[in-house]
């Protein structure tokens, strides 16, 4: 994308980056790398070094392994050239001030939403722009009218980003929380969905459950849980913040409710970036979470909720970006390469007898997070020792667990930087 053609120029010169104070080597990177995408071929011929020639478009620091993704992704250098550009461009205002992100949709913003269904298989009319995951799951939570003493479900995986907006509804309107308690792992499909289904009662009204939990990656059955909800005629509510760009998302086909996401793990959009689906029938019964001008303006369908006050049109320019780029390698391409690196990680792991894997005990569990503790407490060295390296993961010390995430971008011998570290720590 290209919105002024001397501005790659000007960014290369020294002058040019202290004045906007980035270091000349980043912003060289960043705004002047010319790597394209290696090409298709080589993925069909040569698949690792499809992979590793990819890994050139992000800004990943040599010094430093990234296996904590699912907290923050990493954002490549198309989609940072993008976001920055636009930013650039609007500041010299090139942009007209209205409409903007926040208001009114313009060209960009539609765009952007239109490249979003086309990922997510959802009507135009059913998605909503937003800032990040919490927001929908607020939207959601906020927005819907629940009796006095009626039940929400919930599982006791749920990230406070969805689970705290229904522990405040229940605090100001008197609704009832249910929780039932995941395995670590489960054995299967048929298990979890029973669990949910013996959790039911007549008065539950709304299902909440991750696409894949945060705190020990499992992917969830959603499909079989949506039509579980569905036939008890119970909403559904995903809090899908780790689903897109990890696992395929059909949301025609997963048949629930309500989904919120966010744009900046998985799909390696810019930070800031977030979606909310809320199926045909419901988009007039939810009230506005932050209520501006066009709060009962009907006709924008979902965008009613995008309506939230300035925000940030550059991200959703960089959004746009992150999908073409993801479209581009391909997103079956993305999901295999996610699996088979997560693979890995799982089969070196289980060479160690003191290592309990939490998450998954089928392929079929597991995307791209894995998450794992040990049998005595040497979780803590397990970790200095990551530490030590500079090996970002994430470690609950509390209840005795570490995540891991592994996307396009990680490398094998990252992988085995990491096992080798948990071995010496397992060690002592
Ligand atoms: C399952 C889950 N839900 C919600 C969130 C919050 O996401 P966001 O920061 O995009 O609001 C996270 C963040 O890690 C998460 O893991």
């Amino acid at each position: 994308m290209r919105f002024l053609v001397g501005r790659r120029a000007l960014l290369q010169s020294a002058a040019a980056t202290a004045l906007f104070g980035i270091p000349l080597h980043q912003a060289k990177r960043a705004l002047a790398c010319d790597a394209g995408l290696p090409s298709c071929d080589l993925y069909k011929t040569d698949p690792e070094r499809y992979w590793s020639l990819l890994r050139r478009l992000w800004l990943l620091a040599p010094d430093r392994i990234n296996l904590n993704c699912g907290a923050l992704g990493c954002t490549p250098i198309p989609v940072l050239r993008a976001t920055v550009e636009h930013l650039l461009f609007a500041e010299e205002y090139r942009e007209p001030d209205n409409p903007w992100f926040g208001y009114a949709e313009n060209a960009r913003i539609r765009a952007t939403r239109e490249a979003l269904a086309r990922y997510l298989n959802c009507k135009l009319d059913e998605l909503a722009l937003t800032r990040n995951a919490t927001e929908g799951n607020n939207v959601i939570a906020n927005g819907l009218d629940i009796p006095l003493g009626d039940e929400v479900l919930l599982t006791d995986q749920e990230h406070p980003g969805a689970r705290c907006a229904w522990e405040q509804k229940a605090a100001r309107f008197g609704i009832k929380i249910n929780v039932i308690k995941l395995p670590r792992p489960p054995a299967s499909n048929e298990e979890m969905v029973k669990l949910f289904e013996d959790a039911l009662t007549e008065r539950t009204r709304v299902i909440l459950f991750s696409h894949i939990t945060w705190q020990t990656g499992l992917v969830l059955p959603a499909k079989e849980i949506c039509a579980l909800a569905n036939r008890r005629g119970i909403l559904t509510h995903v809090d899908g913040a780790h689903g897109p760009g990890q696992i395929k998302v059909d949301l025609a086909d997963l048949g629930c409710d309500f989904y919120a996401s966010n744009g900046h793990k998985w799909l390696m959009a810019p930070k800031g970036s977030g979606m909310l689906f809320v199926r045909e029938p419901h988009l007039e019964r939810l009230w506005a979470h932050t209520v501006a001008e066009d709060w009962r303006n009907y006709g924008l369908k979902a965008y009613r909720f995008s309506n939230v006050g300035t925000s940030n049109l550059s991200v959703i320019v960089g959004f746009k970006a992150a999908l073409d780029f993801v479209n581009a390698i391909g997103r079956e391409h993305i999901y295999a390469r996610i699996h088979e690196q997560a693979r890995k990680v799982r089969d070196g792991l289980r060479q160690l007898p003191q290592i309990r894997m939490l998450n998954a005990s089928t392929d079929a569990h597991h995307a791209g997070l894995v998450s794992f503790t040990t049998a005595k407490g040497d979780l803590g060295r397990v970790a200095a020792e990551c530490d030590q390296r500079r090996i970002r993961i994430r470690y609950w010390p509390d209840e005795a667990r570490i995540r891991v995430s592994t996307h396009v971008f990680t490398h094998d011998p990252e992988i085995n930087a990491f096992l080798d570290a948990v071995a010496r720590g397992l060690r002592g």
